[in-house]
Order: C-alpha cells, then sequence, then structure tokens
C-alpha cells in the first residue's frame, strides 16, 4: 500500500528546461546505487537494509526492549548527528505533543536523549532528572569515539552504578556501534553489556532503520516491523526508475531547481510532530551533499506557527528558495470548534470544523501566496503519521538523497567536513596526540 504521494506541479513549471533535461543523469544515478560503483559504494548498506533485515533481528531489538520497558521509567538513548537523529525524528512522529509532561507509566519508559549537545546545563539537570528514578541507557556511537556521547556515558554510567549497583547497571546498558573497533566495543566487552552492531557499509545518518534507530523506537513502545514493513515496500516501489519513481522525481526536481538558481530547500511541516523529522532529513541532505562547493542548504520550518517569524522572508525574501512541503492528510484525533452564542472572537464562521480544515485552508492558501511570490513548492502527502507511513517517508529520503546526489556530482557518503571542528577542538584541548595541532592553533590565537 503507498502510503506517500510526491506530487511537482507546482514546481516543475519553474524549471522545466532543466527537469526534463535530467532524466538521463537521474537514471545514470540510481544504476550507480544498484550497481554500487559510484563514489562511496562501500557505504550502500542501507539500500537493501529493509528487505534484509532479518525477523531473528527485530525479534531480538523487541527483547531487548522489553525487558528495558519492564525495568524502567526512563531509558537515555546516549549518541549524536546519525546517532540520535532518526530515532527521535520517529519517536516524535508517533507521540502525543505532550507526552514529555505526563509522569512515566509501568512498562511505559520516557526516551530521553544526551550526547547530543556539550551543554554543561543540560547534563546536570538531566542528571538532576534521574537522581533516584529506574534509568536505562542505550549509548549509541558507530565510530565509538564521539566526545559528545562520551562525557555523557561516562556521566551517566557513573549515577546509574552508584544507584542500581555495578553489577544490576550492567543488564541497564546497551551498546549499539562498530562490530570491532572503537573505544565503546572496548567498554562494551570489558563491562559485559549486551550489545548491538551498527553496520560497517551503513553511515550514520543512514542508520535508522539499524538498531541505532529501532531500539530507542522500540523502547518507546512503536512497532519497528511495521516501521521496517512500511520501509520494505518503498524498497521495493523505488527499484526501477521511471516517471512512477517517487525517489527519481525528488532527486530531478530539486536539483532542477538549484540548476535554476534556487540554492536552499525548506522543508515545511503543518503538523509539529514532525519538527523532528525535518531535523534528520537536514542531516541527511545537509551531511550528503554540502561538499565541494556545492549543495542545495536544508533548512526546515513548521508551519503555520512559522509563517508569524518566517513567512515574510519566504513571501518577499531574495528568490533562491523553493519549499517541499510534508502533508499528513488525516489527523488521528477529531476536534471540531465549538460555536460561541458571543462570538466576541469572531470566528463563528469556523464553529463546526475541524481544526485540520482550517490548517489545510492555510496549507493551500500559503503554497498559493508562495508559487504566485515565486517559491516553487513541492507536495509530499502522507495517509497518516503510522509507522509503515513513517518507514516508508524515511526509505523515501534515503534512496532520492542517494541519487540526487549522484546527480549534484558529489559522494554523497562521506563526510570529510565534519572532522574540521573536532580537529581544532582536539588541539585546544590539548588531547594527547594532537601536539602539533595544539601549537599551530594557540599560535594562530596569539
Ligand atoms: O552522519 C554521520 O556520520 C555523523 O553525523 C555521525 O552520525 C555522528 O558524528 C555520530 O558519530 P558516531 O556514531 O560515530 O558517534
Amino acid at each position: 500500500m503507498k502510503s506517500i504521494e510526491i506530487n511537482i506541479q507546482d514546481a516543475v513549471y519553474f524549471a522545466e528546461k532543466q527537469y526534463e533535461a535530467n532524466q538521463a543523469a537521474a537514471v545514470e544515478a540510481m544504476a550507480k546505487l544498484h550497481e554500487g560503483n559510484g563514489e562511496g559504494a562501500d557505504f550502500l548498506g542501507w539500500l537493501n537494509l529493509p528487505s534484509s533485515t532479518s525477523s531473528e533481528l527485530l525479534d531480538r531489538i523487541n527483547k531487548t526492549a522489553a525487558r528495558l520497558r519492564e525495568a524502567c521509567e526512563y531509558v537515555v538513548c546516549v549518541g549524536i548527528g546519525g546517532s540520535y537523529l532518526g530515532a527521535k525524528a520517529v519517536i516524535a512522529a508517533l507521540s502525543d505533543n505532550f507526552a514529555d509532561f505526563y509522569a512515566p507509566q509501568p512498562k511505559n519508559p520516557k526516551v530521553l536523549y544526551a550526547g547530543q549537545n556539550i551543554g554543561e546545563e543540560y547534563t546536570a539537570e538531566l542528571e538532576k532528572l534521574l537522581a533516584g528514578k529506574k534509568f536505562g541507557i542505550i549509548v549509541i556511537s558507530k565510530s565509538g569515539t564521539t566526545t559528545e556521547p562520551a562525557i555523557a556515558f561516562r556521566i551517566l554510567k557513573e549515577l546509574l552504578e552508584k544507584q542500581a549497583g555495578k553489577e544490576a547497571a550492567k543488564d541497564l546498558i546497551v551498546a549499539v556501534t562498530d562490530e570491532k573497533k572503537g573505544a565503546l566495543r572496548t567498554l562494551a566487552t570489558q563491562e559485559g553489556y549486551e550489545t548491538y552492531i551498527i553496520p560497517d557499509n551503513v553511515g550514520g545518518r543512514f542508520s535508522v532503520l539499524t538498531p541505532v534507530g529501532l531500539l530507542p523506537i522500540a523502547c518507546a513502545g512503536f512497532d519497528i516491523n511495521k516501521l521496517v514493513a512500511g520501509a520494505a515496500e518503498m524498497e521495493n516501489t523505488t527499484l526501477h526508475p521511471g516517471a512512477e519513481n517517487p525517489c527519481e522525481i525528488y532527486a530531478r526536481m530539486r536539483n532542477a531547481l538549484y540548476q535554476d538558481g534556487k540554492k536552499i530547500e525548506i522543508l515545511v511541516n503543518y503538523n509539529p510532530k514532525l519538527h523532528y523529522f525535518a531535523e534528520w532529513w537536514k542531516q541527511l541532505y545537509g551531511e550528503s551533499e554540502g561538499k565541494d562547493g556545492k549543495g542545495i542548504f536544508p533548512a526546515s520550518v513548521d508551519f503555520t506557527t512559522d509563517l508569524h517569524s518566517m513567512g515574510q522572508w519566504i513571501q518577499d525574501g531574495e528568490r533562491t528558495i523553493f519549499e517541499t512541503v510534508l502533508s499528513v492528510k488525516e489527523p488521528a484525533i477529531t476536534r471540531r470548534i465549538p460555536e460561541d452564542a458571543a462570538n466576541l472572537d469572531g470566528i463563528n464562521y469556523l464553529a463546526g470544523k475541524r481544526i485540520d480544515e482550517v490548517n489545510k485552508m492555510a496549507e493551500l492558501g500559503t503554497k498559493i501566496a508562495h508559487v504566485d511570490g515565486g517559491v516553487p513548492n513541492m507536495k509530499i502527502e502522507l495517509n497518516k503519521l503510522d509507522e509503515h507511513t513513517l518507514g516508508q517517508l524515511i526509505y523515501f529520503f534515503e534512496k532520492a538523497c542517494g541519487i540526487s546526489g549522484y546527480m549534484l556530482g558529489v559522494n554523497p557518503f562521506n563526510q570529510p567536513g565534519v572532522e574540521a571542528y573536532k580537529k581544532n577542538m582536539f588541539a585546544l584541548l590539548e588531547k594527547p596526540g594532537y601536539e602539533k595541532e595544539t601549537e599551530a592553533i594557540k599560535a594562530k590565537l596569539k
């Protein structure tokens, strides 16, 4: 069942020639992916991941999640970038908007995040929240050497061992990391934690459908079997090039617009549950395409909220942007606007309508205004927000990203630029092994 639909009718006429001309490039890019002969081909493990995920792996993940759900009020996911954004995107999309304000229920822990920043207050306040609470930790790092999660894990492990005892803490910690290398692998082996492997050939930003994303999502109580099944359907739908392949359409359209001078893509949602989905998407496209002096800048907004802040710029600013709208057909809950006898607020003309009818008219009105103002608009319609649809959407964006990156002429599967800040930070912190860099950076600062 197709749960997502792409519509480019309000974008294509902005760059019709480029769109028609780039079909061959899209087919070639897709062939590179399928044949594994493009740059970065060592990192194509995600391509067949949904269809090749075994039921044994899913069963094992569900079992670990059930154990943590039974034992914990909170499960803290420690990771950064591709090692946390996918889980957070899916969990936020499927959760009650106010889930964080309800107390944890038995067998239904809250999933929290750590190691995704180096905020001292964030870390200390998380410790304060967890003091005296039953909690578990999923520590996730592909390299096993990333500084942010390493700091958070050291602190949370110490707290957990203090509260639960060293032996019991071992059963409450699960590590997701490389099969053999990295400090986290060494630590997990020595401490005897349960571990999951991140496949070598799946990069961080493409890893949400590995245990990196699946374990936290299952801990939050969502159905990972349906998520993977949705992704597997999309994998199957996008096997061949052609006008029916939504990944090809999206990759071609955004490249055509880029060639026409549209350098910024804004991912728009009209449902606040999708805020973190856009954060995941920004990493996927930003890290995959922003290199060699090229790449569409991926931005995001939540509408209608941001129409009251960014609306002016989008309507009237520099014409270098295009929008891709994530639109959910049917909200899961019905709430109508009530009649009010006094009508002092003047909105009785809306009485009896679903709130979503107003939202949809805001969406349509905004599209017309932005298109009239010179902003091309693509729409990706989701039937509803559930695991199956999100699985389809994740795979759709991943595959389109691979095609789009090859069309752009970059290696979509490396991230050399991410290392620059780390090198300077290590030099400034005088990390052993960085003596030369420390000297050089100190000289620069004089
Ligand atoms: O996409 C990437 O490779 C990065 O964003 C990583 O996911 C991030 O740096 C975390 O790396 P690791 O999982 O090795 O700790």
